[in-house]
């Protein structure tokens, strides 16, 4: 029966790479470990180029503590054509003392040996796949357990996903790779924009965050503090200067008060001055100084009141109040504390009225 072999003719990487980094060391040729993932170089893709490196690339498939190192080979016949590539180099591999072996064939090549054949012949992971050491070894020998396989066997079936590459890394198959902090301890050096893009987008979220918690604590704060401050109305004062008895020389209503002070000075034909409250006696409203008919209108339910403050018409059961007044030098002042009701006779009292 004819000698046959099997040859790699595609490779690719399933979904799940933990970026480990040992494809690469095993078989730098194929494999690239990228930031994310790890690829098949473009010029993997050839079927050519792949059939010499089965002996890597079956050492990385082994070698990957996730097992996404996928490959289709075709069977070939004759012998392994890397067995003799790779008894050579391990021949040639520099000895315990430091001087190569002297052996028979073809010369040895000076300088260090391709790293490739190195990992191959390293410990346990070489593959013994391709190895060929004279027609007695073309028994395939038992197949050396690859490290992924003994240290899934040293652990626990329950043990979590992430133990096996935790295990890989700690056993030095593998080697960990870098974390953002230490890269950025760097300078930055080798961040790539995801990742720069990554921190900047988390600071904005933390800022983003606190400034939502402190615009909230504001706001909570604010709101609190008017619930427990209590509401203060800023009221008119009570007494006030109108101003002095010169200002008010002509008979008629004055109603510079009217509308912030609710007062009107009134000089009355008698000679004298007197403060006339502006609330209507009938429900409250503000009646109007109507120049012409000589008289106060009270717009709501048609309340009239002379100039003096007498109702005459509509609902109002009485006079409009008079206010206190007094003089203080020369100017006139309104207490609007004190109230005077004609009902009850008290307009001819001290106060409801000064002499101009
Ligand atoms: Fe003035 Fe009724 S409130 S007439």
């Amino acid at each position: 029966m004819a000698e046959t072999h099997h040859e790699i003719v595609k490779v690719w990487i399933a979904p799940g790479c933990i970026v480990c980094d040992a494809c690469e060391t095993d078989c730098p040729e194929v494999f690239e470990v990228q930031e994310e993932t790890c690829i098949v170089r473009p010029e993997a893709v050839s079927a050519d180029f792949t059939k010499p490196l089965t002996p890597s690339i079956i050492t990385a498939a082994e070698g990957c503590p996730v097992e996404v190192i996928k490959f289709e080979s075709i069977e070939v016949e004759g012998p392994e054509p890397w067995a003799g590539q790779e008894q050579e180099q391990a021949a040639g591999a520099p000895a315990a003392g430091g001087a190569a072996p002297a052996a028979a064939g073809p010369p040895i090549q000076e300088g260090p040996p391709d790293p490739k054949w190195s990992g191959l012949l390293s410990d346990s992971r070489i593959s013994h796949r391709g190895r060929s050491d004279g027609p007695e070894s073309r028994e395939p020998p038992p197949p050396a357990r690859a490290p992924v396989e003994a240290v899934a066997e040293a652990l626990p079936a329950d043990a979590p996903p992430d133990a096996r590459a935790a295990a890989m890394i700690g056993s030095g198959f593998s080697r960990p790779r870098p974390g953002i902090a230490d890269r950025i301890r760097k300078r930055g050096e080798g961040l790539t924009r995801r990742e720069i893009g990554l921190i900047s987008g988390t600071g904005a979220i933390l800022a983003v965050g606190w400034g939502g918690i402190a615009f909230v604590g504001a706001t909570f704060g604010a709101a609190l503090q008017s619930f427990m401050v209590p509401k203060l109305i800023k009221e008119p004062p009570s007494t006030f200067r109108a101003g002095r008895v010169s200002d008010f020389p002509e008979v008629g209503v004055y109603e510079n008060f009217k509308v912030s002070l609710g007062v009107w000075i009134v000089h009355l034909s008698s000679g004298k001055l007197v403060a006339v409250s502006t609330i209507c006696t009938h429900l409250g409203c503000i009646p109007n100084w109507l120049s012409n008919d000589s008289k106060f209108k009270c717009p709501c339910h048609g309340s009239g009141f002379t100039v003096d403050g007498i109702n005459f018409e509509g609902p109002a059961p009485r006079p409009l109040e008079r206010l206190k007044i007094y003089r203080e030098g020369e100017f006139v002042m309104i207490d609007k504390s004190k109230i005077f009701r004609q009902e009850l006779g008290q307009w001819d009292a001290a106060g409801a009225s000064i002499d101009v």
